[in-house]
């Protein structure tokens, strides 16, 4: 062993970047998640050149996992994550220049495919593509509560806590449809039923508009407003047996990111697709140029994403004793008190008891 090596050892763990959550006044980071179970940082800033900043290796199981789908809580400097192979939703926290990573939720879940985090009222939205299920977790505490049931092919979840509205796609060809419903799961509307092959959703706060990815041999992005109008293709791959479609899907600010097939990182303007920014310095390749990645769900951490705003459960969870979930915000009070599964809501409206201790 050289003596370089050991030089290497002891200075490198103070070298290594870390992880920091960027300031309002900077531009955003972009995080994608690999099949072999880590998490890859960048700056789209530093222009088609950017490297990766910083890998993370991820929780979960020995031989890869499917980390489809990803969030953040800018807040408490943490992202949340689902793998649909280990059947479980994990968090990292980071806190300087560690990472604290732990398992969120594993009971009752099949695929975890969505998930979308609720910045202001600190629920996780997670949709279950074999449960065929939308259901909200309490990050901190772990409670769960099954909120829709019954919804097929379910591929992806969004939320706005500002509006009051959460958003998913579902179905395949026929059945598929671009839906919404108040953060309770009542009030559902059909947004749009243009779609065929959806496969993740991602919301542009500034502008209302929802953006998703349909697959092969669609190769779609497409975009609508919140009230369903505008509908619009903003991006299509030349069709044929060589084209990757578009397949995991961020927005932040002017730009879309996506995953193209699960080999390349792009970026393009959300108005319109002319000029594409390809990462390749972030893509990585065997000694024959071969791609190795795996890319997986892709997220922009952009604290703009997370404006603070009022609070439909006030400052006591609306006096609700586990879930505060918001309803139509005309309503009074504008929210619906909620228990875990396996509890039951009192006469009272507000508090959860054990049906299994009576
Ligand atoms: C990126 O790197 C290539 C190859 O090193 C170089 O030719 C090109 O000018 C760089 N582009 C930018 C925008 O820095
Ligand atoms: C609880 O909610 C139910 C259904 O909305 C309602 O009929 C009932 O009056 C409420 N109870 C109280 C104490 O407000």
């Amino acid at each position: 062993m050289s003596t370089l090596f050991i030089f290497l050892w002891m200075i490198l763990p103070f070298c290594t970047e870390s992880l920091v959550f960027p300031r309002q006044d900077e531009s955003p980071l972009i995080a994608v998640l690999g099949f072999d179970r880590f998490m890859n940082i960048f700056d789209p800033s530093d222009g088609p050149n950017a490297t990766v900043l910083e890998r993370i290796n991820l929780m979960g199981g020995d031989w890869g996992g499917a980390s489809c789908s990803i969030d953040f809580n800018y807040r408490d400097n943490v992202i949340y994550w689902s793998d649909y192979y280990e059947s479980k939703v994990y968090s990292l926290k980071v806190n300087g220049g560690d990472y604290e990573q732990r398992v969120i939720l594993e009971d009752g879940l099949d695929f975890p495919e969505g998930l979308a985090y609720d910045w202001i009222h600190n629920n996780l939205y997670i949709s279950d593509f074999r449960r065929h299920e939308i259901l909200v977790v309490n990050p901190d505490t772990g409670d769960k509560r099954t909120l829709i049931t019954g919804v097929p092919d379910i591929r992806d979840v969004e939320v706005d806590p500002r509006t009051g509205w959460l958003y998913w796609i579902s179905g395949w060809e026929d059945t598929a449809v671009l839906m919404k419903s108040t953060l309770d799961g009542q009030n559902q509307v059909v947004i749009s039923s243009d779609l065929a092959m959806p496969k993740t959703l991602s919301l542009d706060y500034d502008e209302q508009r929802l953006y998703w990815t349909e697959m092969s041999p669609l190769n779609i992005i497409k975009s609508i407003g919140v009230d369903g109008e505008g509908l619009t293709t903003v991006y299509q791959t030349v069709s044929g047996r060589l084209s990757t479609p578009p397949k995991y899907l961020t927005i932040s600010r002017e730009y879309l990111y996506w995953n193209q097939g699960h080999e390349t990182i792009r970026r393009a303007d959300k108005h319109q697709v002319t000029e594409i920014t390809r990462y390749r310095n972030v893509e990585e390749r065997d000694a024959r140029g071969k791609p190795t990645n795996m890319f997986m769900g892709i997220l922009a951490i952009d604290p703009r994403k997370q404006m603070e705003s009022e609070n439909f459960c006030g400052n006591n969870n609306g006096g609700c004793s586990h879930f505060c979930l918001p309803t139509l915000i005309q309503s009074t009070p504008p929210y619906n008190c909620a228990c875990p599964d396996g509890m039951n809501l009192m006469d009272d409206n507000y508090s959860c008891f054990d049906e299994r201790q009576m």
